[in-house]
């Protein structure tokens, strides 16, 4: 019988939580986004259940309005770096902003990681929204937002070109003849483009899984082109199927247009279940999450994707104010959507806050309710999977016991690691190294 299409699943390490009231809860670790032992645990318990990968975010400014896990957490390819010792077959997937890092750092970076984990990196390439992460760079100013993504596009060539460095049989190690690689498998950049000047060659060889995975989260027009053309994997936020369904075929259309395989870029909304046994338990959960987030919280949340506008100095109860100058160069995609729901519906700022901070979704509710979903999402192509966020650690435990074993007896989740490698677990190939003799990409594993 012809195997079912395979969920794809990502778990978010997120220290104390999505939402700046999570640590306040009974079960919470306030201290959890600096806990190494935090991490491991869950790290290890998203392994046993067979997830694709783990995935880390980051930003690069704070303000005293930030979210509690924002404040004070590890850097992103630090913590995987430590996780990759203590996992074997999880991937692993850092962000790490294009505008403020430059690409020999980063692809040394990640081709440390990728040697470190035995082919199991990822990156999540991002702009950065927040226009205060110039001040921390030495920058007189925030690019604007067409710019971070032409900047991120020319990154991401430099990156991938020195990666491509060294042709896997560059280095000989002939001990006998004192041969450590051969000169004519090295192979310097000179790459000379608007934004970078690089040299080259990369002072690291191609890992088993030849480069790390490319991952995405734009969403705006210039976000979905990038991410299209680009990405092996896009994160993105649905309020609903529908959305997720049209974003869905949008973008597979674009990666085709593009010249992509379509069935190789892998579409994975973030998600935050909640699960309960029964109906009234699951109710009591909901609640119990909603009522941690007091409504200056849920303001600060919302104020994010408008670069940290203070919607305080607003009536609460009074129309949706007019802010769609601050989400333009910030989180376009994000604040555009939260302006359109607020127009269209009517609603007065302290609904839109408290929408946006609780969303209720279709994955709030018992473990049948919540595998049903996952499954109806994947048949009707509103998404290839999910990156599950649970604010709670016990949460994890709740979904590896309870969804998990239900999506596998499915059969739309693997029960054992199909290869060593990310690639080769997500089904895609080792791309080959554009110096090395012409022919098509290497099957994974
Ligand atoms: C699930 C998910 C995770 C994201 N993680 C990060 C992150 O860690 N750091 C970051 O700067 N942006 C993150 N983003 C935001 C995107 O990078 C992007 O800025 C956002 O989706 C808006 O798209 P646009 O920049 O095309 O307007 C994430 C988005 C989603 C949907």
């Amino acid at each position: 019988m012809p195997q079912k299409r395979q969920l794809k699943l990502g778990f978010m390490l997120h220290g104390v939580g999505m939402g700046w009231g999570d640590w306040r809860h009974p079960d919470g670790d306030p201290a959890a986004s600096t806990s190494f032992e935090y991490y491991k645990r869950q790290a290890q318990l998203a392994e046993a259940a067979k997830f694709d990968f783990l995935f880390v975010a980051d930003s690069v400014f704070i303000t005293e309005k930030s979210s509690p896990h924002y404040l004070n957490r590890f850097e992103p390819l630090t913590i995987l770096s430590a996780l990759a010792g203590a996992t074997s077959h999880i991937g692993l997937v850092a962000t790490l902003t294009s505008s403020y890092s430059e690409p020999f750092n980063v692809a040394r970076q990640f081709a440390s990681l990728d040697h470190i984990s035995g082919g199991r990196a990822g990156w999540n390439v991002v702009t950065s929204w927040l226009e205060g992460s110039a001040t921390n760079f030495s920058k007189a100013s925030h690019l604007a937002h067409d710019t971070r993504y032409r900047l991120a596009a020319e990154h991401l060539d430099v990156v991938q070109g020195l990666w491509d460095s060294w042709e896997d049989d560059a280095l000989v190690h002939d001990k006998k003849s004192g041969v450590f690689f051969d000169p004519k498998k090295l192979h310097a950049l000179n790459h000379k483009g608007e934004f970078f000047q690089v040299k080259g060659p990369l002072n690291i060889a191609r890992s088993a899984q030849g480069q790390p995975v490319i991952f995405q989260a734009g969403a705006s027009e210039d976000g979905k082109n990038f991410a299209s053309s680009r990405a092996d994997a896009i994160f993105v936020h649905h309020e609903n199927l529908a959305e997720g369904k049209a974003y869905y075929r949008d973008i597979k259309q674009r990666a085709a247009g593009f010249g992509r395989d379509p069935d190789k870029l892998f579409i994975l909304p973030g998600i935050r279940p909640v699960i309960g046994s029964t109906e009234a338990e699951v109710e009591r959960k909901y609640r119990d999450f909603a009522n941690l987030t007091s409504i200056e919280n849920a303001l600060s949340m919302l104020g994010r994707p408008f670069n940290d506008y203070d919607f305080l100095q607003h009536d609460l109860d009074a129309s949706f104010p007019d802010v769609s100058a601050h989400g333009a160069n910030s989180n376009q995609s994000t604040s555009r959507k939260i302006l359109e729901t607020a127009h269209r519906e009517n609603l007065t700022l302290r609904e839109v806050a408290l929408h946006f901070a609780t969303p209720r979704t279709e994955f709030v509710g018992t473990a049948e309710q919540v595998a049903d979903a996952f499954q109806r999402w994947l048949e009707e192509h509103g998404s290839d999977g999910f990156v599950v966020n649970v604010s709670l650690p016990k949460e994890l435990e709740v979904f590896v016991e309870v969804v998990i074993p239900i999506l596998q007896a499915r059969g739309i989740f693997r029960t054992e690691y199909e290869a060593e490698t990310f690639r080769g677990n997500l089904g895609i190939p080792v791309p080959s190294n554009r110096h090395a003799v012409p022919g098509v990409a290497v099957a994974a594993e």
